[in-house]
């Protein structure tokens, strides 16, 4: 009990807030209120509103107690048994465990003794370019999907390190059914004849046929690099194709559905391990994080149960039904409707842009974000897409009855986003909604 006893006379209010700070059993509480005070206001914000950005997701506390943890105090550069600094033990064992664990996500028994992790990485942009600085010289040819079609910078984008230090070309969704194309992408590759073919994407709904990708690099004598970033949990849970083990690099962020810290992981092919291990250190990185990589173990522990398959499945299903209630008020998804975590809207039809809808949706407490849509006619900075998913707030537990309701503010909110009396009900109905789901 804090009194004015305690602290000595006069204590106005100030004083007393000083106070409870100095006795705090919070240590941010006590060393800086004002980091303290925003970090309050995120959790609130995280808690009081609905967040549909589908590379976000809820990290479990184990998660975060392992990213607080005194792990952040190491240096340990090199790999495990091979280290350029002393008092390795544990580093070695976590980063060991993580390794192994990383393997059984996506391998059985035997098949992991042909297969490297590399949880070193800082992002998952770091992992696309450590595996083309490791695999490819600069100035080869790479072929990605285009971003404006939902690819990602790191996969050939011009102003990127990919786009910038490699001839990369770029394939394209096909223009009527806005699927992957198989058959241009192959002629393409053929003439294009890359040394890396990109699979994966950012913004595309639909499950990806990475088989089908390993034939035409195959065909081509290209390097087949899976980017899962985004559908690394769906694979994971069994609610998406897996790439292993046919493909021999795989690249992922643990952030996404995987539900883990931020970071990024490369898993390839034995023979291709040790020329990954120096692109990442000492090719772009300096010093593992290692308290990151404690939480990657933890993560990765979370995903092998069997509840995490049925979350998988619940967020396929949960954007399903987001999807259907959407179209019901009229809304335009691109390629038709979604197999994943996510889906895109085109919102030419109702003449706003993504910007526009982004804006209004945060007045009321629902956090999505502007995408570009195929052959966007408007500027990446202002397009005319909406890209929306479910891993967050199915992580909250809802599921798809909360889904067409929430569709229903959102078409409620982008068809009367001028009514502000509207949207100030509207904002208190979500907060409500959203206080009975409360994060992890
Ligand atoms: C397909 C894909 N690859 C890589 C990344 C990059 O991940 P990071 O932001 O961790 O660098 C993303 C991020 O959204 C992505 O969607």
């Amino acid at each position: 009990m804090i009194s004015a006893a305690t602290f000595g006379e006069p204590v106005g209010p100030r004083d007393a807030r000083a106070a409870l700070h100095e006795v705090s059993a919070d240590p941010l509480v006590r060393t800086d209120p004002e980091v303290e005070r925003l970090l309050i206001a995120e959790e609130e914000r995280q808690r009081d509103g609905l967040e549909l950005i589908p590379s976000e997701n809820y990290a479990s506390p184990a998660v975060r107690a392992a990213l607080s943890s005194v792990l952040t105090n190491k240096y340990s550069e090199g790999y495990s048994g091979q280290r350029y600094y002393g008092g390795q033990e544990v580093i070695d064992a976590v980063e060991d465990l993580a390794c192994a664990r990383a393997l059984r996500l996506f391998l059985r028994g035997k098949e992991c003794l042909e297969w490297d992790a590399n949880v070193q990485p800082y992002s998952g942009t770091s992992a696309n370019i450590a595996v083309l600085l490791g695999l490819a010289p600069l100035g080869s040819r790479l072929l990605g999907l285009q971003l404006t079609h939902g690819g990602h910078l790191s996969h050939g984008h011009r102003v990127a390190f990919s786009g910038i230090a490699y001839e990369a070309h770029q394939y394209a969704l096909d223009p009527t059914t806005e699927h992957l194309d198989f058959d241009a992408i192959r002629a393409l590759a053929r003439r294009v004849r890359p040394a890396i073919l990109f699979s994966g994407a950012s913004a595309y709904p639909r499950a990806i046929d990475f088989r089908a990708l390993q034939s035409i690099a195959d065909e081509v004598g290209a390097l087949h690099v899976a980017d899962i970033a985004h559908v690394a949990g769906l694979i994971v849970g069994g609610a998406h194709p897996s790439p292993f083990p046919f493909t021999p690099v795989v690249t992922f962020t643990t952030h996404k559905t995987l539900r883990g810290p931020r970071g990024g992981v490369i898993v390839s092919r034995r023979e291709h391990s040790a020329a990954i291990a120096r692109a990442v250190f000492p090719g772009i990185q300096g010093g593992p994080h290692d308290h990151v990589t404690a939480a990657k173990a933890v993560c990765f522990q979370e995903a092998l149960q069997p509840e995490f398959s049925v979350y998988a499945r619940q967020v396929v299903a949960n954007a399903r039904s987001l999807a259907e209630r959407l179209a019901e008020h009229g809304f335009r998804l691109v390629t038709g409707g979604t197999d994943t975590h996510l889906l895109l809207l085109d919102l030419r039809p109702h003449g706003l842009t993504g910007t526009e809808a982004e804006a209004a949706l945060d007045l009321v407490g629902i956090t999505a974000n502007k995408n570009t849509i195929p052959d966007d006619p408007r500027p990446p900075k202002d397009p005319s897409g909406l890209r929306l998913g479910t891993p967050p707030l199915t992580t909250r537990g809802m599921r798809e009855d909360a889904m067409r309701r929430i569709a229903d503010w959102i078409a409620e909110t982008l068809l009367h986003r001028s009514d502000t009396d509207r949207l100030t009900r509207l904002r208190e109905e979500v907060r409500a909604f959203a206080r009975a789901f409360p994060p992890p």
